[in-house]
């Protein structure tokens, strides 16, 4: 897929504020700092879309980008920052709850996973909780730049067994560096193929 305009639309807390539900939307989640932010402008090849940062906790609200005029991207606050506190996290997690139940036009919701790290229970307990409520999702391993293969190859085999525990289906994974460009066709083509299915279905 060839991105020919991405734009920044608005930024909200409550599912009823956000733009018309009328196209595909794709949803980024995962811990805080794991690079969500980062890749919205890696995918879009425009720097400053989404706003990023080194703290953790930087993106607080449901922020909508139009890209093509053809579908949503979505950039969500993150979970499992320590920092916060426990009414901030609840407030987090009803808020996000409610747009992954009501959000009529959520197509995917995309976790990202830092590449680096054995399988965290935060991560495994909000796959778990998206499974168990039918959101469809993906996983995306972030960060690949920052280590060798092999560690990536471990970290995704380690997740494939604990979900595998739980889980018949395994959900489609991809691998990404918003630093080195690296999964960027991968993700967009498979938005491109989801995107036409949606378009079918509607026919
Ligand atoms: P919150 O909005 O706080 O939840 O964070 P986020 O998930 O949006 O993370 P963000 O994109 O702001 O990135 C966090 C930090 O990780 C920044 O310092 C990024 O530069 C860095 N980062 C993100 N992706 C990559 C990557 O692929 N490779 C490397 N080396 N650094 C990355
Ligand atoms: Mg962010």
């Amino acid at each position: 897929m060839i991105i020919k305009e991405a734009k920044f639309l608005m930024s909200n807390t409550m599912v009823e504020a956000c733009p018309t539900p009328d196209k595909p939307e794709y949803a980024f989640i995962g811990r805080s700092n794991v690079g969500k932010s980062s890749l919205i402008n890696m995918l879009t090849q425009q720097k400053g879309l989404a706003k990023t940062s080194g703290q953790p906790g930087k993106t607080q609200l449901i922020n909508h980008f139009l890209i093509n005029n053809e579908w949503y991207l979505v950039d969500l606050p993150g979970y499992g920052y320590a920092k916060v506190s426990k009414s901030s996290r609840e407030d987090w997690r009803r808020m996000i709850n409610f747009y992954m139940q009501k959000r009529e036009n959520l197509t995917c919701v995309f976790v990202l996973i830092d590449s680096r790290h054995e399988p965290l229970q935060v991560d495994l307990d909000f796959i778990n909780h998206l499974g168990t409520m039918g959101v469809p999702f993906v996983l995306v391993f972030t960060k690949l730049d920052k280590q060798s293969a092999l560690k990536t190859d471990s970290t995704i085999a380690a997740y494939q067994r604990k979900l595998g525990e739980n889980w018949d289906e395994l959900p489609q994974m991809f691998r990404t560096s918003a630093e080195k460009g690296m999964g960027r066709d991968e993700v967009l083509n498979f938005i491109e193929e989801v995107n036409s299915q949606v378009k079918n279905q509607e026919k």
